[in-house]
């Protein structure tokens, strides 16, 4: 009889994995959920499964340098009567001060006007530095109401009701005591150095009929000169944007799970609502069904870190993208120049999302003032811009090379997908076929 050769190899789980032993320990060991900032970090279908067709016999390209592709974006014609005109379709998120230092914000505000795009207020309100150094800037009114003050209303450039966020539909924000300061305390008429937990629904509306009401007393209160944006969190893209359109939206902002936030429960931000890519065809589907693709516009974030991404977005039908993650990292987080500071944080560059605790060796999602002054808002802004640049360049370098004179040219039909769950999801064919899952065939 053979004999049975010894097993060399420990068999590790891939159902409890280090990373979940380590998660049990550490509830184990405190009782209290994971409570952390960044978007969803586990592999989810994703705009990296797409690829575009570039052209070739059946299809006739741009020349580079001397055929023109266009990238400007008009947002909010719809009822507005001053809409919101962008040099680029890349434009910056709502994050909160609060979350983020005064002086992040400004460089975000200096960095999107720099590149010609607008930036966003976020849960907390609008701070002189923000309001001063952008051009273009959108005003977030949100469930919480923190920070919402009727002239900031009139202030702003555009309004953003925020009715969720793609890392948390149905829940609402954290922020918690150490980075609420006299200041933070003092916008949100909330005690200084107390957790507050915003708000997940808005107190004076329970659903679409509430929700045209509310969207018309903020055009009363702005002269119906500001385009007034929904944000939702992606669950249910194809009824949330039919809604949104159908209560007088002018521009929808549909935020993916693998969206930012600066923080909530790490199951909240892995467990719920759908990707990004699954969320872009619903959304288009049902302002195409209502007549209004084009008219609404569709903006999307969750995930965007490059030109291709905002290609790829816009060639499912979007109008624009929001990046919020992205310009945090090109303004300097999770830098490995800080990689002892992070070590001694107990993690590393690339992996640092305690934002809520306020110790961001970058000085970005803090506000304590000794590292709050690390980022220069000039430097940072620059750094913005310059990403903002390469982003909507190389967007353009595939627009040209799907022969289209504008990025808005780029259509589904530019694409295939690597898995059958991005063809699924994306409605575009497996690479090679002419196979879209779930539709018949030609
Ligand atoms: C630090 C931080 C703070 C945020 N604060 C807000 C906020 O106040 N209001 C809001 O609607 N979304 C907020 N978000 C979400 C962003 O607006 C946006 O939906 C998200 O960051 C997009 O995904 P991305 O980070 O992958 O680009 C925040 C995100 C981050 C990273």
């Amino acid at each position: 009889m053979a004999e049975t050769p010894p097993r060399t190899v420990p068999r590790t789980s891939a159902t409890f994995t280090p990373e979940v032993m380590a998660e049990i320990r550490r509830a184990a060991a405190t009782g209290i959920y994971d409570i952390r900032g960044a978007g969803a970090k586990r592999a989810l279908p994703h705009l990296d499964d797409l690829l575009f067709l570039g052209a070739s016999i059946s299809r006739y390209p741009l020349e580079g340098y001397r055929e023109r592709c266009g990238t400007e974006v008009v947002l909010g014609d719809r009822f507005a009567s001053k809409p919101i005109r962008l040099k680029t379709p890349v434009t910056i998120a709502g994050m909160s001060f609060g979350s983020l230092s005064a002086n992040a914000k400004e460089a975000l505000g200096r960095g999107a006007s720099l590149a010609g795009t607008s930036t966003t207020t976020g849960d907390g309100g609008m701070t002189p530095e923000e309001r001063g150094h952008s051009q273009t800037l959108v005003y977030q009114y949100l469930p919480s109401r923190y920070g919402m003050n009727p002239d900031d209303l009139r202030r702003a450039d555009a309004i953003e009701m925020v009715i969720g966020q793609g890392a948390k539909p149905g829940g609402g924000g954290m922020l918690l005591g150490q980075k609420i300061t006299e200041r933070v305390a003092g916008m949100r008429c909330l005690p200084p150095g107390i957790d507050q937990r915003s708000a997940c629904r808005h107190p004076d509306w329970t659903g679409p009929d509430d929700l045209a009401i509310k969207l018309e007393e903020l055009r009363e209160i702005t002269d119906w000169e500001k385009p007034i944006y929904v944000k939702v969190g992606a669950s249910r893209p194809y009824y949330d944007t039919a809604l949104a359109a159908k209560s007088g939206a002018d521009v929808v902002v549909l935020d993916g799970m693998q969206g930012g936030t600066a923080a909530t429960q790490d199951v909240f931000i892995e467990h719920v609502g759908i990707p990004t890519l699954a969320a872009i065809r619903p959304a288009v589907q049902a302002l195409q069904d209502l007549g209004l693709h084009r008219k609404v516009q569709l903006v999307v974030s969750g995930g965007i870190r490059s030109g291709a991404d905002v290609a790829k977005v816009l060639a499912l039908g979007a109008d624009a993208v929001a990046i919020g993650t992205a310009a945090l990292i090109a303004l300097g987080d999770n830098d490995p120049r800080w990689e002892a500071e992070y070590a001694a944080l107990g993690t590393t560059a690339g992996a640092y999302d305690d934002w809520h605790e306020g110790k961001d060796p970058a000085g970005i999602t803090t506000q304590d003032p000794e590292l709050a002054r690390r980022l220069d808002p000039v430097l940072g802004g620059r750094r913005l811009a310059n990403f903002l640049a390469v982003m909507t360049l190389e967007a353009q370098t595939i627009a040209r090379a799907c022969g289209k004179s504008h990025l808005h040219n780029l259509e589904p039909e530019d694409l295939v997908a690597l898995t059958i769950e991005a063809a699924a999801m994306a409605q575009v064919p497996l690479a090679g076929t002419d196979w879209i899952p779930g539709k018949a065939g030609l």
